[in-house]
């Protein structure tokens, strides 16, 4: 099996990489990544000189690039995960989000049904999407794989667009694709721009933690380990053309997420109960703010077996430690052009 990974520098990609390295040694991966901001080779220092690991740096949004490597490579998958992933960076700037995810998502899936000619025995184009296509949910119910899409955010819509092109090449052209929707992933190597690794960063530099509006939003956490499992799992067991949704069982409230971060970050930095909470700091909310994610991830449960390993107090936990024990990487990733995204973001807000 001859695997191309895109964005596999990037938070989850790392993961999904570092577990199909050990769980499949006879595959030769493939990773291929712009490099942009949360783009990072660092994250993969451990597995870079496994043999059948290399990494290309290219940019989906050159078709012709993509046509050549898929000559040269003759992949037998791809597992798609690059994309332009903050939902605030898309309100600031919506046009990358449409050249990466949506023309990106295009040029991948023309590549791939060029190289396979019709010839798409044993092959796969997996697209790893979100639960924002969706939208929002009020205060019950759950995502299914039926629920219409109905996304609010430029990140959100151009995740739903990449979708749709994607089931277009199945039912128009027969490409063997497969697509999850996947909740809010958590763990080591995320970009401290998303609310976890931020909100770790900012605790510890004793800095004010910015909570859109009033806290109340939920979101369904799943630790980032059991994503990269589930994707090995669809991508080998999954039914061609079939959607899998993929979620923790685990909505927070912002708020009570936050105060339970604050409480793990006093106790592991030795500082008094309290000191991390008195941080909190409420600011104008995020626009077009989704109330409510949830996941029923009950198909992937009763077709495929997965069900998430970790409770969240142990992965937040796990992440915690993480970020404390590498905090030259925070500080590497956090200096130069982040600082002006920070300023930018949040001065004033
Ligand atoms: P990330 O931002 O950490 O990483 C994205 C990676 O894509 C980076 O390595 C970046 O360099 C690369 N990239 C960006 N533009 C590129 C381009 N034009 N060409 C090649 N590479 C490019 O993102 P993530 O959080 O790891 O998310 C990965 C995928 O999973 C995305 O498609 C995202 O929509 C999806 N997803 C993320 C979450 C989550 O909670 N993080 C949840 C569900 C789905
Ligand atoms: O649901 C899956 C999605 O989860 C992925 O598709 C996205 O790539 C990923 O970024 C994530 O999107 P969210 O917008 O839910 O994640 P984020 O970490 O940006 O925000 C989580 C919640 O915290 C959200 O309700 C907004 C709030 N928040 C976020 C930041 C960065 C704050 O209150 N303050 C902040 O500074």
């Amino acid at each position: 099996m001859n695997i191309l990974i895109t964005g596999g520098a990037g938070f989850i990609g790392s993961h999904l990489i570092r577990h199909l390295l050990e769980a499949h040694p006879a595959y030769t991966i493939t990773n291929l990544d712009k490099l942009t901001y949360a783009g990072n080779l660092a994250n993969l220092r451990d597995v870079e000189s496994s043999p059948n690991y290399r990494f290309v740096r290219g940019d989906i949004a050159d078709g012709a690039f993509l046509m050549e490597l898929f000559k040269e490579q003759r992949f037998d998958g791809v597992i798609h995960l690059a994309a332009e992933s903050h939902v605030d960076r898309s309100i600031a700037n919506p046009t990358e989000f449409v050249v990466t995810n949506v023309l990106g998502t295009v040029n991948l899936l023309v590549a791939a049904r060029a190289a396979w000619e019709g010839q798409y025995d044993g092959k796969r184009f997996y697209h790893v999407s979100t639960d924002e296509v969706y939208g929002t949910l009020g205060s019950d119910g759950l995502f299914t794989e039926s629920t219409a899409y109905d996304p609010h955010s430029p990140y959100s819509a151009s995740k739903a667009s990449s979708d749709h092109f994607v089931r277009a090449f199945h039912d128009t052209y027969g490409l063997p694709v497969v697509i999850s929707n996947c909740s809010n992933n958590y763990g080591p190597c995320q970009f401290p721009e998303k609310l976890i690794p931020l909100f770790i960063n900012n605790i510890r530099l004793m800095k004010p933690l910015p909570v859109y509006g009033k806290g109340e939003n939920i979101r369904d956490w799943l630790w980032v380990l059991d994503h990269a499992k589930a994707i090995d799992l669809i991508y080998h067991r999954g039914t061609s053309g079939q959607t899998y949704n993929i979620g923790g069982h685990n909505e927070w409230t912002n708020i009570d997420l936050i105060k339970l971060l604050c409480r793990i970050m006093d106790r592991k930095l030795g500082r008094e109960a309290g000191t991390s909470q008195s941080l909190i700091s409420y600011v104008t909310d995020r626009a077009g703010h989704d109330l409510r994610y949830a996941i029923d991830a009950s198909r992937l449960q009763r077709e495929l077996g997965w069900t998430p390993s970790v409770t969240f107090e142990q992965g937040l936990e796990e992440t915690v430690d993480w970020y404390l024990g590498n905090q030259a990487w925070l500080d590497e990733v956090t200096s130069g052009a982040y600082q002006h995204y920070y300023e930018k973001m949040y001065t004033d807000r």
